[in-house]
């Protein structure tokens, strides 16, 4: 619900329980007022949330510091100096923005945003702002949705004044906060080890993570929340932003000398520039920022009903999921038609539903030295093409799927030795290589035109009902051969335009394909990428262990229907740790489900069991893509984990527990949150029948287990 209150010229911005409220102050300037519980539409006119300090530059003629507007859009270069949501410089070098109340307007539906993905859904508000001195307009969205305690951010930026301008900074938005203690949560890591939460006290002064690379990155998810001292799972208040973006992003919070804090995110400003003609408008991404007074536990349910409701395409987010059996882990790149025929004959009536093939099908791709960019199947390994693979999995019930990666190019490789211009590079210095390869220009329309067309063809030709779309290494050297000088600071956000519009037409074309995302595991997870891929791989550690740490802090904001999991081989190819297969399966049951392994090597009595598993799989896997996510404990605060998936009818759920070490002597012991207290309910492995209030309050205990690493499944039904 949006409303204007003229006499105070207040907004209320109402979701299902908080209020976020601005005011258009004397002079002009929108400011914000409130954002928290659900409030009274009461006259804030009274509210004057302002500091006395000296020596501070204030609005000419009148006595009001700039430092002491709590701006919507914070500002550069007049007084308040945190840091400033956008910069805009003339071509006379001013980078002063003066940005006031210019009217507003309602959008009872959403508008898409040509190039960016964006959530659907929801009742926007526009603000105007406008500089009335050389004439920059800036438009403020907020989108609220009656039902959800989320409310969505962005900006575009027009340039009417006359005359081009360069945006140095261009972020969604910058909100502030009157009043400190916060402390602050970020999700950090490397690959295979991704989104491990981060939370610290705030000081006087800025935090900030994001990163330059080109991607959302393994490093540095964007993601931001401040939280009130002592939220844990179940209390405090959590005022989170997960960004819609897919590129080099930022986010900050800065305490300023009065305590206050400024919570920020969008693109980063240390890789972007933008050059705006006059006329030319600049779209940021969408922040998606969420608001929970019951701690992180309500934060991640608002989250996960958000992104499956209006981010992830409705054709898809409930969508029975196949388990697949990727072939990366088992073969890499040595495979060739007899070994892909033997694994998918021995898959038969496994419950596996599709057979993946990863890297190393195309061109001369027999390591990751050569072939990137050259999209035909290498028949002197695979007789016959894809086709034939697909026809051998039809035959033994499978589907087929296809590994691509559309953005880069091998410098061994026909496509570059044709077109090396077409590479990201700078003329005159030696291309920086990652992972032997180099990234495909992607700021530019025919490197983009010819991408579509052959990968458009391989996949209709391939006979192909899934497709991991890969990428594998960041961007650097961040320079276009087409674009002119005082553009090229345009080239990694135009690049991210360039993804869209390939994910965008693939999409589009193959509607019955179920696309996955991927970056060297979980390197591009992120909000954006959801609109297109229902399912991401959430890292390339499959380790149960620490899979249990890396989905923690995937899905403290991403559904676990978004998280691609696989049961692989044990010990682990790459930490070389040992758990059993039960704990193996249960952890990657806690999402999108499939195996990762060499048929051959994979021990015959854990082979064996994959009939039942996946079978249980089909028991629970409803209830994974639709319930709600409770937790208990989590293994990076301990030794054991607890994650519990209730039905939003509270009927049925499932408990996965996870040990660690094994303690001497003592029998685990866990509470089962998110149950109705006062239904009776049925917790089929232990043989109890025991009321919500015992399970929830008092808990369970298990016998002992013989090993690390143990782990249980509970189904839990209500008895009528
Ligand atoms: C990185 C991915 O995360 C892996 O799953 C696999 O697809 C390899 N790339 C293939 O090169």
């Amino acid at each position: 619900m949006i409303r204007y209150t003229e006499n105070d010229k207040s907004f209320f911005l109402e979701g299902a329980d908080f209020t976020y409220a601005m005011r258009v102050d004397s002079n002009g300037y929108l400011t914000h007022t409130y954002y928290g519980a659900k409030i009274a539409r009461a006259d804030l006119g009274y509210y004057r949330p302002e500091n006395v300090r000296s020596f501070n530059p204030v609005i000419p003629g009148t006595k009001k510091a700039y430092a002491d507007i709590m701006q919507e859009y914070g500002t550069a270069n007049l007084g308040d100096f945190r840091e400033p949501a956008m910069i805009s410089r003339s071509v006379s070098g001013d980078c002063t923005a003066d940005l006031r109340f210019a009217g507003y307007y309602i959008l009872p539906k959403k508008h898409a945003v040509k190039g960016i993905p964006t959530s659907r859904g929801g009742e926007t508000l526009v603000i105007r702002l406008r500089d009335g001195y050389n004439g920059l307009s800036v438009y403020l969205y907020y989108t609220v949705y009656e039902k959800e305690n989320i409310l969505t951010r962005r900006a575009k930026i027009s340039n009417t004044t006359g005359d081009t301008v360069f945006l140095e900074r261009a972020l969604s938005f910058t909100l502030d906060f009157y009043g400190s203690g916060y402390e602050v949560l970020t999700l950090a890591g490397h690959h295979a080890k991704e989104k491990y939460p981060q939370r610290s006290e705030l000081h006087q002064g800025i935090y900030s993570v994001g990163n330059i690379r080109g991607t959302t990155s393994a490093n540095h998810a964007n993601f931001i929340a401040l939280l009130t001292p002592g939220t844990d799972e179940e209390k405090g208040e959590v005022f989170a932003s997960s960004l819609m973006y897919s590129g080099s992003h930022y986010e900050s919070a800065e305490v300023d000398e009065s305590g206050r804090v400024r919570l920020s995110s969008g693109i980063n400003p240390g890789s972007f520039r933008w050059k705006l003609d006059a006329g030319e408008e600049f779209e940021t991404p969408e922040a998606v920022l969420c608001y929970s007074n019951a701690g992180l536990g309500l934060m991640t349910r608002q989250y996960h009903d958000f992104f499956r409701r209006y981010v992830i395409n409705p054709k898809w987010v409930y969508a029975r999921r196949p388990i697949v059996l990727n072939s990366w882990e088992g073969m890499h790149f040595s495979f060739n038609s007899e070994r892909i025929f033997e694994t998918v004959d021995k898959l038969k009536d496994s419950g596996v539903d599709l057979f993946v093939l990863d890297d190393g099908w195309f061109g001369a791709r027999d390591s990751d030295r050569a072939g990137l960019g050259d999209w035909y199947c290498n028949e002197k390994k695979l007789p016959g093409g894809l086709r034939a693979i697909a026809d051998r999995c039809a035959e033994n019930g499978l589907g087929f799927g296809l590994w691509i990666e559309p953005e880069m190019v091998n410098p061994d490789s026909d496509l570059y030795r044709e077109h090396p211009d077409w590479a990201v590079g700078i003329p005159g210095r030696p291309g920086v290589p990652s992972r032997n390869q180099f990234v495909l220009d992607f700021s530019r329309q025919d490197v983009v035109d010819h991408i579509k067309h052959v990968i458009g063809d391989v996949i209709a030709g391939s006979g192909a009902c899934y497709i991991k779309w890969d990428m594998n290494r960041p961007l650097t050297e961040n320079f276009s051969h087409l674009l002119p000088a005082d553009r090229q600071g345009e080239f990694q956000h135009r690049y991210m335009l360039g993804v869209y519009e390939l994910a965008e037409y693939l999409t589009k074309r193959f509607p019955d394909i179920l696309f996955e995302g991927c970056s060297g595991g979980g390197g591009r997870f992120d909000g954006a990428m959801l609109a297109y891929f229902p399912q991401i791989w959430t890292s390339d550690n499959t380790d149960a262990d620490d899979r249990s740490m890396i989905q923690y802090g995937t899905t403290l904001v991403f559904p676990l229907s978004a998280s691609s999991n696989h049961v692989s081989i044990s010990p682990n190819i790459r930490n070389g740790r040992a758990t059993p297969l039960g704990t193996r399966t249960n952890i990657a049951y806690l999402g999108t489900f499939g195996y990762e392994f060499d048929v051959n090597r994979f021990p015959a009595d854990e082979f064996a069991r994959i009939p039942a598993d996946t079978a249980r799989y089909r028991t629970i896997d409803g209830l994974i893509r639709e319930g709600d996510v409770y937790r208990g404990n989590n293994r990076h605060d301990g030794n054991d984990a607890l994650v519990c998936v209730v039905s939003k009818d509270k009927k049925r759920a499932v408990a996965v527990y996870l040990q660690a070490l094994n303690p001497h002597k003592m029998n685990p012991r866990f509470r089962i949150p998110g149950l109705d207290p006062d239904r009776l309910y049925r917790v089929d492995e232990l043989n109890l029948m025991l009321p919500g209030s015992v399970l929830v309050n008092l808990g369970v205990t298990l016998p002992r287990y013989r090993n690390d690493f143990g782990s249980t499944l509970l189904t839990i039904t209500a008895v009528e």
